[in-house]
């Protein structure tokens, strides 16, 4: 059962003129010069309805990528039938033989289908080369890994017995099938919530995001290729209310593995409330559901650790990140100078496609994202005691491009400071550098979310007291670092509040959830 623990994938730089770069560039030309017909996968199958959606690349959405075929109720219910029927044999498969299978997936995205991963994810999901790379090739290595060794470290875990007595514990999968619906942001954590779960000996029905099907199809041919089982890991592409409306009606439902908006956990949740009668076990609920992630400074932090912070940490991956900094706090005697350098460092970030490996700034995911971003950025250009200090630009004529933005508000619950946009704009309110407790009272009041926040300063004091009084403001808390890029097997990922369960993805305290143990006594 030992699996040791594994090291952290290293993340290859793509650096000019080096094979790997040169290697990546063929996939993304390859990916480009075809046109996939992307099927669903039920029992094993690839199944085509005939009735497609196209994928454009959104940072250029006049070029075609191909298509996914999308289903119906009948297609959700046959991956039920096909997850329940598969359930037995996966369950009672020895669990090397279950591991086994995912570590195989890991080595065939840390080598054969790496530049496969990182291209469709910088084309479906318009990602640049490093991002890709931290996301589609390390961080859903690192899961696979990772996850096996935390299993096994869990089944290890019995009980003791006693003089006549001896105890066991039994860990098995849930009674049923689980669900896993999954975002656009990350490709990792859309292979991820199918595979933990069915790495816990479950059978899975898996929806990703319509725009992330064209990299979620790869991670499911690696799985098929590593040699998973028919039937354990269904991929469907159907609309939202007709999935739930076949799922959450069926005797057999076990569970949720979801990350997605606030507002669509929330419905699902009511709705097995609604349904709970008919299920024969208590569905497990599992969501990571955003945030309005913060970066608070103390008059003692070095501006340039902050300008950095912000600059990293609002910007990466167009602030589509659930963790990305979209609120700050700066105080007074050091506020001009991190804008400065704030703004200095937005211009170097060129903005454009992610084939050209010097944009830092690629599209926002689609037309609807685009339009809801934009909106904020003109309304704030409107508003009393609101500037915008960088960006505020926007161009969806050949991708949904927007410049870096950053708003200043005298007031610090002004919308922008409160609500989850999803995009890149970071909302700055500069406060009086003798009030941090009162500030520090705001971060903790100011939005419902609670996943990521950062404090930077360099007074122990104002360290100490930061970490105190957010205590739940923030599920990863940082110490003079951007609130992005936790790497699994270092900082486990989730947060409370409006944000999610906190069932640290990347962890032990996930796994568990995936799994519905039996003591076992027996009289000597
Ligand atoms: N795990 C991702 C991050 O920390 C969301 O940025």
């Amino acid at each position: 059962f030992d699996f040791a623990a594994p090291a952290n994938e290293p993340v290859y730089a793509y650096a000019p003129g080096s094979p790997e770069k040169a290697a990546l560039k063929k996939q993304l030309a390859a990916f480009k010069a075809t046109q996939a017909d992307i099927p669903m996968y039920i029992n094993g199958q690839e199944v085509r309805t005939g009735k497609t959606v196209d994928l454009r690349p959104p940072h250029e959405h006049q070029h075609k990528l191909g298509h996914f075929h999308y289903g119906d109720a009948s297609h959700v219910n046959a991956a039920i039938d096909a997850a329940l029927a598969a359930r037995a044999q996966w369950a009672a498969m020895p669990w090397e033989q279950r591991a086994a299978i995912f570590l195989k997936a890991a080595e065939l995205i840390a080598g054969k289908y790496r530049y496969h991963m990182n291209a469709a994810t910088m084309l479906g999901q318009s990602k640049n080369a490093y991002q890709a790379e931290i996301d589609s090739a390390c961080e859903l290595i690192d899961f696979l890994r990772f996850n096996v060794h935390y299993v096994s470290e869990i089944y290890r875990q019995q009980p003791v017995s006693s003089a006549g007595v001896h105890n066991r514990l039994e860990y098995r999968g849930l009674e049923g099938f689980v669900l896993a619906v999954t975002p656009f942001n990350f490709t990792a954590i859309a292979g991820n919530l199918p595979a933990s779960a069915a790495m816990c000996g479950n059978v899975v029905v898996w929806k990703p995001a319509d725009t992330q099907v064209f990299a979620a199809h790869e991670f499911m041919k690696i799985m098929i290729e590593a040699g998973l089982p028919a039937g354990v890991i269904n991929l469907v592409y159907v609309d939202g209310p007709v999935l739930g409306d076949v799922v959450f009606k069926h005797p057999d439902f076990a569970g949720i593995h979801f990350t997605g908006s606030t507002g669509v956990f929330q419905q699902m949740w009511k709705t097995i409330g609604e349904n709970i009668q008919r299920y024969k076990t208590y569905p497990r609920i599992v969501g990571e559901t955003g945030g309005k992630d913060f970066v608070v400074a103390h008059k003692s932090a070095d501006p340039a650790v902050v300008a950095t912070a912000l600059a990293r940490g609002a910007f990466e991956y167009q602030g589509q990140k659930c963790s990305a900094a979209s609120r700050a706090y700066l105080p007074g005697n050091i506020a001009q100078e991190v804008k400065e350098k704030l703004v200095a460092q937005l211009k170097t970030m060129k903005v454009g496609t992610t084939e050209d490996f010097s944009n830092f700034i690629n599209a926002v995911i689609d037309e609807r994202s685009f339009n809801k971003i934009a909106k904020y950025i003109d309304n704030a250009k409107q508003a009393e005691g609101v500037q915008i200090i960088a960006g505020g630009k926007y161009d969806k004529s050949v991708g949904y491009f927007i410049e870096p933005t950053v708003i200043e508000t005298k007031d610090p619950k002004y919308v922008t400071m409160c609500e989850e946009i999803f995009g890149p704009v970071l909302t700055i309110h500069v406060y009086d550098e003798n009030k941090f407790e009162e500030i520090l009272e705001v971060v903790n009041t100011t939005s419902p979310y609670a996943l990521t926040g950062s404090i930077i300063a360099q007074d122990r004091y104002a360290i100490n007291l930061a970490t105190d009084k957010l205590v739940n403001a923030a599920g990863n808390f940082y110490i003079n670092d951007k609130p992005t890029g936790a790497v699994v097997g270092q900082q486990p990922f989730g947060g409370a509040r409006a944000s999610g369960t906190n069932d640290k993805a990347g962890s032990a305290m996930n796994l568990y959830r995936w799994m519905s143990a039996r003591t076992i006594k027996e009289t000597l």
